[in-house]
């Protein structure tokens, strides 16, 4: 589409490109391609991370400099140089964590313009670009896919769309969202319409080339006049292959697609047997599961039977190759706009073999599939090389207009996955048209290469001028954006501190193979992924949860350091495996960021809500996360690991909370003010940073209640509070946290919000107790007995002295025979014996150093324990461990218990696995 945009720009005259002048935009090109040719000579530009594998001819064809290079781009910086704006470093930057539904705008034709193995809509990610950030500000995404951030920020200028999500935009650019405020309804500036610039990158050639496409400037009519020359040059060319004859005889019909089956040979009587004749129940449109073999008539499934192979000579590999036998057997064609069906006749068999046995007139891509799960798992049924996923006929059709030059390519790419042999066919079509309704087939399955034994041949002519009229709704005007091809492990074309806001989808541990599933598309345009860097879990890569963790947290290292300090980044993802949620918090956490807000989407409510547990359950995520500010970091540097260090870290992350959040329900419980999340990050940072942690939990919330101020059992800034209780005297309910009950800890968690409402007997807790208790214990863990989590944590009052003062309160405002009570009347002491209740500050820092040393003691032992693994064990007495080994800088001892646990419980807790990795990189850098 380069080309076509230079011919626009030609006609138009001269342009203007990071300060430079040119007399057209083709000069443009140029000008900037030979300084691609040159930088492509240099070793230590070839050695960035990611360097895509192809030829530098293909690179350079494939490249709009300075917008886009199908390798490293080094034109990055000046492109930061030029609209970039430095930190003025005033502090007024401040906003709050922010989550919303990542689905919406699914529908958009300009995101269903291209598809991709997974995709974030641009729509979604307006909404985040508005609220991080101001026109003019850099956003990046390091992940970038198809480019779906780089739209996003281009459309933050385009005020039909900003209101189309439901924004107002005033005059002067002011953009409102209408916000709940005293029961009304009032308009909040949220934002300014305006164009963000932005910078995303990508390790697979495909995704940026779609990328790039998405966010090239064109102007529709050039478009569709160069497209339909295109469209109509090959019409004329391979109009003829898709002609079938109409049942009367005399008219053609045109063919919309084509069912081919897989011939299987009778285990019994090894007759052929084609599955679609045998196997597919016609009237109830469904396949069915055990079939009759037409010649012998005994019972089969496709489990016990055989592909029938054939041998024919492959030209392109020139030799004979072994496939599984596949037959035409139907057609589906239409005759003046009216469709039929029928079976292959001889004249449609003889098309065939006539296509098949054409010389291609065009180059198409013959490369092996790369090693790997999916890209090898048609290797049983012959389909070994990339021509092999087509009919020769959609094969010579793609061809023809790949020979119109990659430039003019893109609309034809985003079919080619549509265009092979993996197209499946709609169940409710497998009938025949009569049958069903809607469309007659459903694509390829997302994330995978699988060849189905019923697939449908789809008329690529048809389809290319659909894409066309697609893609030309897609169109844009302007372009601030810059695209490269390389890993996000390694962005050293990029000045520390110099972008304003990350928005990331990453890839999600072993879920989908990107560089196997984008080899299809990598093979047409000749520039392939070099999957070294590539962050994923796969074995052929030789690639382990710990090697995604890894890389992932180089690529949130070079996010981290090129975000400026004070900013924010927006991770998300698609949950399904605890322990990959996990690997990214802990990750993120390494690189430096620290964690704001985790937020799932209840699909139901159609809300987002806090989530603080890491769980397999899947669910839509998103983590909001920031850098910290530049002050903090060198003061806690200069001052050291004390006291007032976590203070200054903690006031520092109280800043950027949200002071209220509201649900359906009323005011939500900030989970993230709950003083022991609060615990957690700032243990967290310091680990991260080398730090040794100064104060213990229960020394930290005494601290916290002291400096802070305390709302509902959360903490706020002195001059956040004011804003909280505003909304909280609107609502008579407190909000509460909900606590999920996985281990020992959320457990005595659990105990203590339940305690500080209702100080109980253990015959009061216990049947609640066992309740929380199900399903989601996590599986290596002890389950503890409430009576010794009782005794660690809790103190019992035995009767004698005065009530404790947490019970008295309790039962006055609960009895009202027992209010105005002395704390030491008979009647009350009576009520109050043998209740639990939670202790308070200073009893809580005895019991803690109590049950801390019976914990370390119980560590010695797991240590002690030699040559075999634990299969049972407390978390909490290895955290104790691991915590205690890190202060002494014994590394080894927390490897060596680290190697004596599951995998799985490694990589499911937190607080172990940073500890963990932290020790790992100590002991490799020989501390
Ligand atoms: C979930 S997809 C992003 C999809 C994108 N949000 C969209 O809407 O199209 C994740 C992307 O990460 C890329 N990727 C994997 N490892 C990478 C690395 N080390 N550096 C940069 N990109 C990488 C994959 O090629 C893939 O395109």
């Amino acid at each position: 589409m380069a080309d076509l945009f230079s011919k626009q720009q030609q006609a138009s005259g001269p342009v203007e490109c990071l300060g430079k002048t040119f007399p057209s935009d083709t000069a443009r090109r140029e000008y900037f391609l030979k300084l691609l040719a040159e930088k492509l000579k240099d070793p230590a530009f070839r050695k960035i991370e990611g360097f895509p594998s192809g030829s530098d001819a293909d690179i350079l064809a494939l490249s709009d400099p300075p917008y886009y290079t199908a390798c490293p781009n080094p034109f990055v910086e000046e492109f930061l140089r030029h609209y970039g704006k430095a930190d003025d470093g005033s502090g007024r930057y401040s906003r709050e964590p922010f989550a919303v539904d990542v689905s919406e705008g699914k529908s958009d034709p300009i995101y269903n313009a291209h598809s991709y193995h997974t995709k974030v809509p641009h729509k979604a990610i307006m909404r985040y670009i508005l609220h991080y950030t101001q026109p003019g500000d850099i956003v990046f995404d390091g992940f970038c896919g198809t480019g779906m951030t780089g739209v996003a920020a281009q459309l933050c200028a385009d005020k039909d769309v900003v209101t189309s999500l439901g924004y107002r935009v005033g005059r002067d650019g002011e953009i409102l969202q209408a916000e709940d405020e005293d029961g009304r309804q009032v308009w909040k500036s949220v934002s300014k319409i305006g164009a963000r610039f932005a910078v995303m990158g990508d390790l697979s050639p495909a995704a940026t080339y779609i990328a790039h496409n998405y966010n090239s400037p064109l102007d529709g009519e050039t478009f569709d006049r160069s497209y339909k020359a295109i469209l109509k040059d090959v019409e004329h060319e391979c109009g003829w292959m898709y002609e079938t004859s109409h049942s009367d005889g005399r008219s053609k019909g045109r063919i919309n697609y084509t069912i081919w089956s897989d011939v299987f040979s009778c285990s019994h009587c090894a007759g052929e047997i084609v599955f679609w004749n045998a196997a597919v129940d016609k009237d109830a449109g469904k396949v069915r599961d055990e079939f009759k073999c037409p010649h012998c008539a005994v019972e089969l499934t496709k489990r016990n039977i055989d592909h029938v192979q054939t041998t024919k000579l492959d030209g392109s590999l020139g030799r004979a190759i072994t496939q599984a036998k596949k037959v035409p057997v139907l057609i589906n064609y239409s005759v003046s706009n009216r469709r039929h069906e029928k079976i292959p006749d001889a004249a449609d068999l003889a098309l065939i073999e006539k296509i098949e046995s054409l010389d291609a007139p065009y180059w198409f891509p013959s490369d092996r599939l790369i090693e790997g799960g999916e890209t090898r798992r048609n290797d049983p049924v012959g389909i070994t090389h990339v021509h092999h996923f087509y009919t020769r006929r959609n094969l010579l059709a793609l061809a023809a207009y790949r020979s119109r030059g990659v430039d003019s390519w893109a609309p034809f790419n985003a079919l080619t996955p549509r265009a092979t042999k993996m197209h499946r066919i709609a169940a409710s079509r497998l009938g025949g048209e009569k049958k069903g309704v809607g469309g007659a087939t459903v694509g390829v399955i997302n994330g995978t290469l699988y060849v189905p034994s019923i697939s449908v041949e789809m008329n690529v002519l048809d389809q290319a001028v659909e894409r066309v009229k697609v893609f030309s709704k897609a169109l844009f005007k302007s372009r601030p954006t810059i695209t490269t091809t390389q890993s996000t492990t390694d962005f050293r074309t990029i000045q520390s501190n110099s972008i304003d806001y990350v928005f990331i989808d990453p890839p999600f541990g072993s879920n989908i193979n990107y560089s196997e599933l984008s080899f299809l598309w990598e093979s047409w345009i000749k520039v392939f992924t070099n999957n070294e860097m590539e962050a994923i879990e796969n074995r052929t890569q030789a690639k382990t949860l710990s090697s995604y963790r890894r890389l992932m947290t180089s690529c949130f290292g070079e996010a981290f350091r090129i975000l400026k300090p004070d900013r924010w980044i927006t991770i998300e993802f698609s949950n399904t495996q605890a322990s990959v949620w996990n690997s990214i918090q802990t990750a993120l956490q390494e690189a430096g960021f620290v964690v704001a807000n985790v937020s799932s989407l209840d699909k139901q409510q159609g809300s987002f809500k806090a989530v603080t547990t890491t769980t397999a359950v899947k669910q839509d995520l998103v983590i909001s996360a920031y850098k910290p500010s530049q002050d903090m970091v060198e003061g806690i540097a200069r001052g050291g690991a004390n006291a007032e260090s976590v203070w200054a870290f903690t006031r520092s992350h109280l800043k950027h909370l949200p002071t209220t959040r509201t649900n359906q329900n009323g005011l939500e419980f900030i989970a993230e003010r709950d003083p022991r999340i609060l615990f957690d990050r700032m243990v967290s940072w310091f680990i991260r940073n080398n730090l040794p942690v100064p104060l213990s939990s229960q020394e930290f919330q005494a601290g916290l209640a002291q400096k802070f101020i305390v709302r509902d059992g959360m903490i706020f800034l002195p001059d956040q509070v004011s804003a909280y209780d505003k909304r909280r005297s609107q609502i008579s309910i407190a909000p509460q946290m909900e606590l999920f009950v996985s281990d020992e800890r959320s457990a005595i968690d659990w105990i203590t919000d339940y305690l500080k409402s209702r100080p109980s007997t253990y015959q009061e807790i216990h049947p609640e107790f066992i309740s929380q208790l199900g399903a989601g214990w996590k599986k290596h863990e002890e389950r503890p007995e409430l009576s010794d989590l009782l005794e660690g944590n809790f103190i019992k009052y035995e009767g004698s002295g005065d009530v404790p003062s947490q019970i008295h309160s309790y039962l006055s405002s609960n009895h009202k025979d027992l209010r105005s009570l002395e704390k030491g009347n008979p009647l009350l002491i009576a009520k109050a014996k043998d209740r639990w209740y939670v202790p308070d500050p200073n009893k809580a820092q005895d019991l803690e150093k109590k049950r801390e040393k019976a914990l370390l003691k119980e560590f010695e032992g797991y240590q002690a324990a030699t040559g075999r693994k634990l299969k049972e064990f407390r978390l909490e007495v290895l955290r104790a461990g691991f915590k205690a080994a890190w202060a002494a800088k014994n590394y080894k001892a927390i490897i060596a218990i680290a190697q004596k646990i599951p995998e799985e419980a490694l990589q499911e807790d937190e607080k172990l696995l940073l500890w963990y990795d932290q020790a790992l990189t100590r002991t490799e850098a020989g501390a």
